[in-house]
């Protein structure tokens, strides 16, 4: 058992004098069987606390639900970090922003069109109230002062950014006090006046959070927080990318030099990221400030530790300055990385979403046109359907795309509608008769911002020259159990080089051991790839990704099975390369 509590000028850990020397690590984004791994190589770097947020939607996918199993478990993840003998840190939010889909608020959450989060108001307050009571057990008996590795606990998340209700971080303070958790509590804010102050209530230690210009905003900070340690609780360290943009990297030497400032200033720091990991499954945010533009799956982030776990030269730096201010072993340094597994495979049997849908869901009728959350789910695809008979020509029409439809009129491609164009109208072929069919894509929530909790789907009112089409039939496709494509696959074996989506191949590939691999994207359009069953994430065209990790811990000896549900259209070559391949730079 310890105590830490923050002193006149420091941290103090037992009464002495304690520099935070931290790394974020997101349990939710790295497979389980790799966590100790990445917190062994954080230890190695020099440092000595892993921080972590909670991505409270991972947990909570649906109301009432509360899942802590598998790479959920955060309080195995908390043991990891005490048997490499370190300390943690825990952001529970609940908005987290942390480019993962609606900043991990649950989408549920906003069925109700009353609620009014991130403020003090009484529906948000009680959804929070029983989502920290879930995680009291979890994280309580995990701090320092029971014997754990828990040190901090962060209040909301860069809130100045957002909002200004100090009532609201009252009561988030004191449901944080009433679950149990004694750890001083931290507030984190970009180091603008504003936002410094906004952000903060008395009772909570002000941090921030940059990338640079270190010596610069530590005295912004200074004066908002006028005693005790200063400390970045957020040392930008990369960024992450969009579709459709480059693949950010930012310089060794200037990173390294901007930590060393830090650390020359004699404050602590959180660097944000040790060890991004990937927004694998439909997990990934979106931002939209007038465009919107999703994030790419790959949370890479240009960090010390790559996606894949391997330490880059960023990490050699960061080791170099930090071992200016902790002691470190010559040797004790993680290897480095080797060339993954180079082979091909081959989608062999092609399933026509069109064969399989009846088993992904369940047509329900509607006089307008319903959002995702309507159908009852809150991510991935929906199906709309409706009849049309037009006799010239004809534009379909929708308020909002979110995010982007793909039309066929009798089961052939008219057009794509995608939010990040602002499209919302389509011009149909003259004489339009028979079955429109759209599949609907939510391309991933925005993450910081206004926009947070916006419903997803296509959004009303629709109008097919300009009158409300009669009725919808629409469904929301579960893709979290694909017996049905497998199924359809035994008997649809094909010689085929191309596929035309929306359709699933499937394939197998065959291993001796499980090894990380690359699976590269390139010649495919649009889609998701399931490897053993696992969504392992999203790729494009566009790019700047043309590669996805699969974590060896998904990849077994012998035989191993692909799924790739393609949109656009794909060769049916299926290649693994040796390294990742996140796309061109600014330069
Ligand atoms: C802010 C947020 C983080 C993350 C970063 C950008 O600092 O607090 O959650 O979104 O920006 O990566």
């Amino acid at each position: 058992m310890s105590d830490f509590r923050i002193g006149d000028d420091d941290f103090l850990l037992d009464g002495q004098p304690f520099r935070i020397l931290s790394g974020a690590l997101h349990y939710f984004r790295v497979h389980p069987d790799q966590w100790r791994d990445r917190i062994r190589k954080a230890r190695q770097m020099g440092l000595n606390t892993i921080e972590t947020y909670v991505a409270w939607n991972a947990h909570a996918p649906r109301e009432g639900e509360f899942d802590l199993s598998g790479g959920l478990d955060l309080g195995r993840f908390l043991d990891d970090v005490a048997a490499e003998g370190m300390h943690a840190i825990v952001r529970p939010g609940p908005y987290i922003c942390a480019e993962w889909t609606n900043g991990g608020l649950p989408a549920w959450l906003f069925t109700s069109g009353t609620v009014g989060v991130r403020r003090d108001e009484p529906q948000y307050l009680a959804a929070v109230d029983a989502y920290m009571r879930q995680l009291a057990p979890v994280l309580v008996p995990r701090q320092v002062d029971r014997g754990g590795p828990v040190i901090l606990v962060q209040i909301e998340n860069e809130y100045g950014a957002y909002g200004d209700d100090p009532v609201y971080l009252r009561k988030l303070v004191e449901l944080n006090r009433d679950i149990g958790l004694t750890v001083p509590f931290t507030s984190v804010d970009q180091p603008t006046p504003d936002m410094l102050r906004n952000g903060s209530i008395p009772g909570l230690h002000k941090t921030a959070s940059f990338g640079s210009r270190s010596l610069e905003r530590l005295a912004t900070l200074r004066q908002h927080q006028p005693d005790g340690p200063l400390m970045c609780s957020e040392f930008w360290d990369g960024w992450f990318d969009h579709w459709g943009a480059h693949h950010h990297t930012t310089s060794v030497a200037e990173s390294a030099r901007d930590l060393d400032d830090l650390l020359g200033a004699g404050a602590s720091v959180n660097i944000y990221m040790f060890h991004g990991g990937t927004n694998a499954g439909f997990t990934n945010g979106a931002n939209d400030k007038g465009v919107y533009q999703p994030l790419v799956t790959s949370y890479d982030y240009d960090a010390p530790l790559d996606e894949a776990g391997n330490p880059t030269a960023k990490y050699w730096a960061f080791r170099e300055v930090l071992s200016r201010y902790t002691a470190l072993a010559d040797e004790d340094v993680p290897a480095e990385a080797s060339d993954a597994p180079v082979f091909d495979a081959r989608l062999t049997s092609i399933v026509p979403l069109a064969d399989v849908v009846e088993s992904l869901g369940t047509w329900a009728s509607f006089d307008a046109v319903p959002t995702m959350e309507e159908l009852g789910r809150f991510e991935g695809f929906a199906l709309y359907r409706t009849e049309v008979d037009e006799a010239g020509p004809s534009v379909l029409e929708f308020a909002e795309v979110r995010d982007r439809a793909l039309v066929s009129l009798n089961g052939a491609p008219v057009g794509v509608l995608a939010r990040d164009h602002h499209d919302r109208s389509l011009a149909l072929p003259a004489g339009a008769r028979g079955t429109l069919e759209i599949l609907l894509e939510d391309q991933g929530r925005v993450n910081y911002g206004p926009r947070i909790g916006e419903a997803k789907g296509l959004i009303g009112p629709a109008r097919l020259n300009g009158r409300p089409p009669a009725q919808w039939q629409a469904m929301a496709l579960d893709l979290s159990d694909l017996s049905a494509v497998r199924d359809a696959a035994s008997a649809a074996a094909t010689e085929t080089e191309v596929l035309a989506g929306p359709a699933f191949g499937v394939g197998e590939f065959v291993r001796d051991e499980p090894a990380d691999l690359f699976l590269s994207t390139r010649g495919w359009g649009k889609g998701s790839v399931w490897i053993n069953g696992v969504n392992i994430g999203r790729y494009w065209s566009r790019g700047p990704q043309h590669t996805l990790y699969v974590p060896a811990p998904l990849v077994r000896a012998g035989r191993n099975e692909i799924i790739v549900l393609e949109l656009q259209a794909a060769r049916t070559g299926v290649e693994f390369v040796a390294r990742p391949d996140l796309g061109h730079t600014e330069s």
